[in-house]
C-alpha cells in the first residue's frame, strides 16, 4: 500500500498534476496574462526573513482565533472557489476536511455543492457572492445562504473578466453529453484514477451551479452563471451599502489592495476584508497581497478584521502574514491540490502539513500563540511594502 500522506503542499500538487486530466489541472492553476501576479504571490513570501531566538521558546503554543464570529482551530481559512470536475465530493469533501480540523469554508456561489448540503458537513460556513444579476436575485441567495445557516457572507469583487493566458486555457465544455465526452475521452482515459473515482461515485461532473439557482429553478451551468454575472453592471459603493442592509451578519469584502478602498469599506459596514488579488487571477500587474497588506493593516485594521489569501503554500507564510497584520489567512490552490490528490484526507492532509508549519514557526520565534506575532519577527527588505491608494509622497 503506498504512502499516501504528503508532507507539502508542493508534494500534493505534484500528485494533483498526476492525477487530474490536464484541462482540470490547467484550470486549477488558473492566473492571467503574463502570470506576473501569480508568481510575485509567491516570489513576495520568500522575500521575508525570520527572526529566531534561541531560548525562552514556548512549550506550548495556541493556534487558535476568531474569524468573523466564528472559533477557529488555526489561523486558516478555506477560501470559495468555483471548481468543477476535481472529485465527485467537492465542496462536501473539502467542509469535512476543514470542520474535522476546526475550521470554516468559505463556499463559492459557482461551486459545485448546493449550500444547504455544505452547512450540514461544517456549520462555520460563509457563502460567497458575485455582484451577478438584478438585486432581486442577489437578495434571494442572500436569503437563501441564510436560511441554510451560513454564518456569514463573503463578496468578493475583484474579477475584471480577462481571460487571457500566455501559456493557453483550458477548454471547459457547458456540459458533458456524449459529443464532448468522445472529444475529451482520451483525456480521461489517461487518467484513470480520477475516472475511476468519478465512475464510483455514480457519474461524471455535472458542470452545474446550485448557488446561482433561483428557489424552484433547476441549477444552471457554470457558463449560463458566467454570462449572467458579465452582463451584470459592477456595483457602487452605494450598491454595497444596499447589500449591507440585506445581511446583518459579518460580511467580508475580498479583493482588496488599496487603502482607500479599505477605508471605503469600512464605511459601508464590512466587518472583514481579505487583502487578495484573486490568486492572481484578476489583473496582472497587480503586486502580490503580502506587500499591501501592512499598508491596510496600518490604516484600518483597529476598525475592520483583516484576512489575507494568495500564495499561501506553507505555514511559515501563514506566520509571516499574521506578523504583517492579517488575523487569519485563507487558501484556494493549496487545499484543491490536496483534494485532488486525495480527497478529504488530502484536505486534511494540506491544513495539518500548514499547521505543523505555524507551530513550528511559533516556537522558533518564541511565541506563545499566533495573537503575539508582530513586524518584530520578521525580516522585510526595503522597498517590500506597496502603498496602494495612498497619495504619492506616501507610497
Ligand atoms: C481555480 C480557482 C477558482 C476560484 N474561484 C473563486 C470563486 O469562485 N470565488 C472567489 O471569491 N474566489 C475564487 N478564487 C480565488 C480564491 O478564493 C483565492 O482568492 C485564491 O485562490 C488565493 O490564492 P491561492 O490559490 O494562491 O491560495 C478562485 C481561485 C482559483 C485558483
Amino acid at each position: 500500500m503506498p504512502n499516501v500522506w504528503f508532507e507539502t503542499v508542493a508534494e500534493a500538487q505534484r500528485r494533483a498534476e498526476k492525477r487530474l486530466p490536464p484541462s482540470v489541472y490547467s484550470a486549477l492553476r488558473a492566473g492571467s496574462e503574463r502570470g506576473q501576479t501569480l508568481q510575485d504571490n509567491l516570489d513576495a513570501f520568500t522575500e521575508l526573513g525570520f527572526a529566531p531566538h534561541v531560548a525562552g521558546l514556548h512549550a506550548k503554543r495556541d493556534l487558535s482565533t476568531t474569524v468573523m464570529g466564528q472559533q477557529i482551530a488555526l489561523p486558516v481559512l478555506i477560501s470559495p472557489t468555483g471548481v468543477q470536475a476535481v472529485h465527485p465530493d467537492g465542496e462536501l469533501a473539502v467542509g469535512r476536511a476543514a470542520a474535522s480540523r476546526g475550521t470554516a469554508i468559505g463556499l463559492s456561489s459557482f461551486g459545485s455543492k448546493p449550500v444547504e448540503e455544505v452547512v450540514a458537513v461544517n456549520p462555520k460556513t460563509f457563502f460567497q457572492l458575485y455582484w451577478s444579476g438584478s438585486k432581486e436575485q442577489i437578495a434571494a441567495r442572500i436569503q437563501r445562504a441564510q436560511r441554510a445557516g451560513a454564518v456569514g457572507i463573503i463578496v468578493t469583487l475583484d474579477w475584471s473578466f480577462s481571460h487571457g493566458r500566455d501559456w493557453g486555457s483550458p477548454t471547459i465544455p457547458d456540459k458533458l453529453d456524449l459529443r464532448t465526452l468522445l472529444r475529451m475521452g482520451p483525456e480521461g482515459l489517461r487518467h484513470p484514477r480520477w475516472l475511476k473515482t468519478w465512475v464510483r461515485s455514480g457519474g461524471l461532473p455535472l458542470l452545474t451551479v446550485p448557488n446561482m439557482a433561483l428557489p424552484g429553478d433547476a441549477a444552471p451551468t457554470f457558463f449560463g452563471a458566467y454570462g449572467e454575472w458579465m452582463q451584470t453592471a459592477p456595483p457602487s459603493w452605494e450598491d454595497l451599502a444596499w447589500l449591507r442592509a440585506q445581511w446583518d451578519g459579518p460580511l467580508m469584502l475580498k479583493g482588496v489592495m488599496r487603502v482607500d478602498d479599505a477605508r471605503r469599506a469600512v464605511d459601508a459596514g464590512f466587518t472583514c476584508l481579505s487583502v487578495s488579488n484573486h490568486g492572481g487571477n484578476n489583473l496582472d500587474g497587480t503586486p502580490a497581497p503580502i506587500r499591501a497588506l501592512p499598508a491596510i493593516a496600518e490604516a484600518v485594521g483597529d476598525q475592520i478584521e483583516i484576512v489575507l489569501d494568495g500564495g499561501i503554500r506553507r505555514g511559515s507564510d501563514v506566520v509571516k502574514a499574521l506578523a504583517l497584520g492579517a488575523r487569519a489567512v485563507m487558501i484556494g490552490r493549496a487545499y484543491l491540490w490536496g483534494l485532488a490528490a486525495n480527497g478529504q484526507a488530502g484536505v486534511e492532509n494540506v491544513l495539518d502539513v500548514l499547521r505543523s508549519g505555524i507551530d513550528s514557526a511559533l516556537l522558533g520565534l518564541g511565541k506563545a500563540s499566533v495573537g503575539d506575532l508582530n513586524l518584530d519577527d520578521v525580516l522585510i527588505p526595503e522597498g517590500f511594502v506597496r502603498h496602494l491608494g495612498m497619495p504619492a509622497t506616501r507610497r
